[in-house]
């Protein structure tokens, strides 16, 4: 358990096709990946060896792909980065965030000139280049602040550097941040301080401050279990910093990936959260066709150097959170479904796990992976369907002969004064652990457990969750015994926790059957019927 590490990488506004209630957000017909594959400048080898290709509605896939892949939905109210990225972990989101498309209301504005002693120009929406090009000489003289909005929920600050100093600017933004709560609650308000001469340029000292996330997402509940929750490029400030235990900072989706190739380096366990953003920001908002196709290139390129670095236990997705198709008139983010491959060594190749609900399936997915409750959290998880543990078993695991000797063994702990029928069963985990158990009667009878349950019990007791084998021994007390068939509820329990692969040893040392669980339970009623 304690060496899982999973990668998500978002692919920010890499959508594949329009989502199915497209209409609500004008974006019919949109589709982010259409428009920049037939690009020249667009090669990605990588990303379709994996299977972006194959998923649903794409088109164009390969035979045979090395990922599981899957078509994600949005359930949430909304086609913003923030409310994307947390749906990804697992907080659906109702409301959209609110947008300005008159600019901000007077109460606001007023509270904000009041808190700030500053005065406000502009406030409404404007490109970024262009607001400082019209503004720009006049915050200068003045020192009012430039207060601008877009298509998304954001509040806008820009100022000159030599006006308002980039810490002071800064402060500023923490004051709207408090203003701007609840019926304001805008996704983020953003600094944006600008240099030199008219016509004036944007600086690398863009800050955003976000909103703080409403409930608990799959980062608190990992780091609340121990695991780490590294966060490369905008993760942190998206969920402004809320369960984030490392914070890595990028100027470009380049950096980004050597930061995540840094991580794939290092030791840690829990999850590396990363968000790519060129996409969006340089060439899905400008309508760049060529240069998003570029972002992408390079971004297959350097996935291709990360993949040799995964270890045997990690877990790779690679997703977005909205689309921002470069290609229609439209230079805001689109409402579209978005991909998700699931790349590892356990992972097994080619599966489609279909078009799914929401993209809280991948926090529901990372959550079971570390063997953490879901709580309160969206999502169903899809790793079951794909997760092939047993048969990767760490070299030093226990082999079938000894797994059975251990069963053996365990029957002379067996307490069975009433049936004088006694079973040992050894329960070995996809770490490579062994788990013992024996059954245990009472004088009431009902209360029995058997062998196999009590192993169970004890493992997922402590915390486990992934299982490769069991091997069962029992017999009349006394005998040598031979081939136990474990019990019906016993097999109910094992539906409960392990994949239909999940292998059941049976018989006796020297003479061992191995069966599969969906052999020896078929029609399976599991949660998923629920
Ligand atoms: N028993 C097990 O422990 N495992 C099985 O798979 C079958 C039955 C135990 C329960 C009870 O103590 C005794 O065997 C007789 O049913």
């Amino acid at each position: 358990m304690m060496d899982r590490r999973v990668f998500i990488i978002v692919l920010d506004s890499m959508g594949i096709g329009q989502a199915p209630d497209a209409a609500l957000f004008s974006d019919e017909g949109s589709d982010t990946l259409g428009a920049i594959r037939d690009h020249e400048n667009f090669y990605c080898p990588v990303l379709k060896s994996m299977g972006l290709f194959n998923i649903e509605g794409v088109g164009g896939g390969t035979a045979a792909p090395t990922a599981s892949f899957a078509r994600l939905r949005e359930k949430s109210m909304g086609k913003d980065t923030t409310i994307g990225h947390w749906e990804i972990a697992g907080l659906v989101s109702p409301e959209p965030l609110p947008t300005y498309p008159e600019g901000f209301p007077d109460e606001v504005i007023r509270e904000f000139e009041e808190k700030t002693g500053r005065k406000v120009l502009c406030n409404k929406p404007y490109s970024g280049t262009d607001v400082i090009r019209d503004y720009g000489k006049q915050h200068v003289e003045t020192g009012d602040l430039i207060v601008y909005t877009s298509a998304d929920s954001v509040f806008q600050i820009a100022a000159h550097e030599d006006v308002v100093p980039v810490p002071e600017l800064y402060r500023i933004c923490e004051t709207a941040r408090e203003i701007l709560k609840g019926k304001h609650g805008v996704g983020r308000v953003i600094a944006r301080p600008f240099t030199g001469e008219w016509p004036y340029v944007r600086t690398a000292n863009r800050h955003d401050f976000s909103l703080y996330p409403p409930a608990n997402t799959m980062l608190d509940l990992l780091s609340a279990s121990g695991f780490e929750t590294l966060s490369v490029g905008k993760i942190y400030d998206i969920f402004a910093g809320k369960g984030v235990s490392e914070m890595n900072r990028i100027r470009n989706n380049h950096e980004g990936m050597l930061k995540t190739l840094e991580m794939a380096d290092r030791d840690f366990c829990g999850l590396c959260f990363v968000n790519l953003v060129d996409f969006d920001m340089l060439y899905g908002h400008r309508n760049d066709v060529a240069g998003y196709a570029k972002a992408m290139t390079e971004f297959d390129r350097d996935l291709e150097m990360l993949l040799p670095k995964l270890r045997d236990d990690d877990l790779l997705i690679i997703t977005a959170d909205h689309g921002c198709d470069p290609g229609t008139p439209s230079t805001d983010h689109s409402r579209e479904c978005v991909p998700m491959l699931l790349y590892g060594k356990h992972v097994k190749a080619g599966i489609d796990l279909g078009i799914r609900d929401t993209y809280a399936d991948i926090s529901a997915s990372v959550l079971s992976y570390f063997g953490v409750s879901q709580g309160n959290t969206a999502g169903t998880e899809f790793l079951s369907d794909t997760l092939s543990l047993a048969g990767k078993l760490p070299e030093n695991a226990p082999d079938d002969e000894t797994l059975m000797r251990i069963a053996k063994e365990m029957r002379s702990r067996s307490y069975a004064p009433y049936s004088r029928f006694t079973v040992g069963a050894a329960l070995l985990t996809a770490e490579g652990k062994v788990y013992t158990g024996c059954n245990i009667e009472n004088a009431t009878y009902t209360p029995t457990v058997c062998a196999e349950r009590t192993a169970f019990f004890k493992a997922v007791s402590e915390g486990e969750r992934h299982f490769a084998k069991i091997a069962i021994a029992g017999g009349r007390e006394g005998e040598d015994g031979d081939f136990c068939a474990p019990c019906g509820v016993c097999r109910q329990v094992m539906a409960e926790f392990c994949d239909p692969d999940f292998i059941l040893l049976l018989g006796k040392p020297g003479d061992v059957k191995e069966y599969r669980l969906s052999e020896v339970l078929p029609f399976m009623f599991t949660g998923e019927s629920l």
